[in-house]
């Protein structure tokens, strides 16, 4: 089938890929020419991704069969609507379903009202003077967001990113005064989690559970950003998260879905919770209405070979045969090459040399973000997230250790986090819950969930927090 992909990331790069194995046609509308993309397209388009009526446009004159849609603006701005009014299916829900994600406060009361559990306490101050009052409702640390998309950036947390009160509260005004709703939620403590789904009218079908790294620096230093890389587990669980706690985050994600129904808004596409899975259970941060950036690769690249794009056209259709969901039992760790300075203060423009052949001749997979061609073996860095390097194995740290070793192939100046997928992070993420379960136990070395080959690999962790 023809299939065009709106966006030009390293989510879309790895969609198209995993279309084109499919034996799909690959036509792409992006706002920059991304160089993996171009490489498998049969046609493609420079437009905005909030264009959704030249996108719609395009779609049309292309003759594509379906749509599948990467990034959230591109949701806020209706482009869903306007393919569907040129009756082409789509990945991707309606502008107005698309909400749950593009309003913070729209999720949070449709989940309020809906009775839906699994959810911090949260306020929502309508006016600057009733913000202090709003933050001496809660005796705990806060964190402070506004209501509308901001590229995972415009959330603050007591804590890492403020200490006392009052910048919390100038911050808050600060949204209210620039015209923006805002969110005061308590601070929710534990390890978190993405999970996501294909939803269609006939159900919701989950992918692999992933934990993505927010924090720019090492160590989860320093401020949020889009992510700096993502790890999956080999029985699709997380070193900290057990089957049961996973389900949970699945019946919350049904929920919704049931919630948007029954509300009149019908949902094809894919939903994705970001979770935190704290001492009570998963409660949910988020949700988003699309693949995550870099989650949906990690799930891609278990996706078994051969049917993604039957499987992404029933999504669009609101029909899937469930025999298509499968996802191969192995551990995956994804490195995002970052321009130095990414999060705060990036500083494009660096060129980076890299021998695809010898990494894929390692076994990882290269997907192009924020990047233009500069030269037959060398990318120039953008302001933003640069190339998604992926590793399999079948555990965790194995996979992480080969993406290490396909760095050698890659040089150049930039940033990317070596921490991601090792077993001292490992371990640090299951000690953390530990903790959080039994207040004050002291730290003591744990059985490693990254188990050998053959053995169940998660087994230890569920045990573990439960002790
Ligand atoms: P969001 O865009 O709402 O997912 O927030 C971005 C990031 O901020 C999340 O991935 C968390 O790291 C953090 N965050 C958001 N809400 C909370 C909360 N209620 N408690 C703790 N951390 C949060
Ligand atoms: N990695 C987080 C997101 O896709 O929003």
């Amino acid at each position: 089938m023809r299939a065009l992909i709106v966006g030009g990331g390293a989510r879309e790069h790895a969609v198209g890929v995993t279309l084109a194995r499919a034996g799909a046609e690959i036509i792409v509308a992006s706002p920059h020419a991304n160089p993996g993309l171009e490489r498998i397209a049969r046609a493609s388009v420079r437009v905005d991704v909030d264009q959704a009526q030249r996108i719609a446009d395009f779609g049309e004159r292309e003759e594509i069969d379906y749509a599948v849609i990467g990034p959230e603006a591109a949701l806020a701005a209706g482009t869903s609507d306007a393919l569907r009014a040129a009756e082409i299916p789509v990945v991707g829900p309606s502008q107005a379903a698309a909400r749950i994600e593009s309003s913070k406060l729209y999720c949070r009361e449709l989940l309020q009202r809906h009775a839906i559990g699994g959810q911090p306490v949260w306020r929502a101050p309508e006016r600057i003077e009733q913000v202090e009052a709003t933050l001496a409702e809660f005796s705990g640390p806060l964190v402070i967001k506004p209501s509308g998309l901001t590229a995972g950036k415009g959330v603050w947390v007591q804590g890492p990113d403020f200490t006392d009160a009052r910048p919390g509260a100038a911050y808050a005004k600060s949204l209210l005064a620039q015209g923006q709703r805002v969110l005061i939620e308590e601070k929710l403590e534990g390890e978190e989690f993405s999970q996501m789904a294909f939803v269609t009218d006939s159900g919701v079908y989950p992918m692999p559970a992933v934990q993505d790294f927010k924090r720019a620096l090492e160590g989860d230093k320093s401020g949020n950003t889009g992510g700096m890389g993502s790890y999956s587990q080999r029985d699709h669980l997380l070193p900290f998260l057990s089957a049961a706690q996973r389900d949970r985050s699945i019946e919350i994600l049904s929920q919704a879905v049931a919630a948007l129904r029954s509300e009149g808004l019908e949902f094809r596409g894919i939903l994705y919770g970001g979770f935190m899975l704290t001492a009570k259970g998963p409660m949910l941060l988020e949700f988003n209405a699309r693949f995550g950036d870099p989650e949906g690769v990690n799930a891609m690249t278990l996706y078994e070979d051969g049917n993604f794009d039957e499987l992404l056209y029933g999504v669009a259709c609101g029909r899937v045969d469930p025999t298509l969901i499968r996802f191969r039992s192995r551990a995956t760790v994804l490195k995002y090459v970052v321009p130095p300075g990414y999060g705060d203060r990036p500083q494009p423009g660096g060129v980076v040399e890299l021998d695809e052949a010898a990494i894929e001749a390692d076994g990882v997979h290269v997907f192009y973000g924020s990047v233009e061609p500069a030269g037959p073996a060398a990318v120039r860095l953008g302001t933003s997230r640069g190339i998604a390097l992926i590793g399999e194995a079948s555990a965790i740290h194995e996979a992480g250790a080969r993406v290490e070793a396909a760095l050698a192939h890659v040089h150049g100046d930039f940033y990317v986090r070596h921490d991601i997928g090792t077993l001292e992070d490992l371990a640090r993420r299951r000690e953390h819950m530990r903790q959080l379960f039994v207040p004050g136990a002291k730290s003591s070395p744990l059985p490693l969930s990254v188990a050998a080959p053959g053995a169940p690999p998660s087994s230890a962790a569920p045990d573990e927090m439960r002790a």
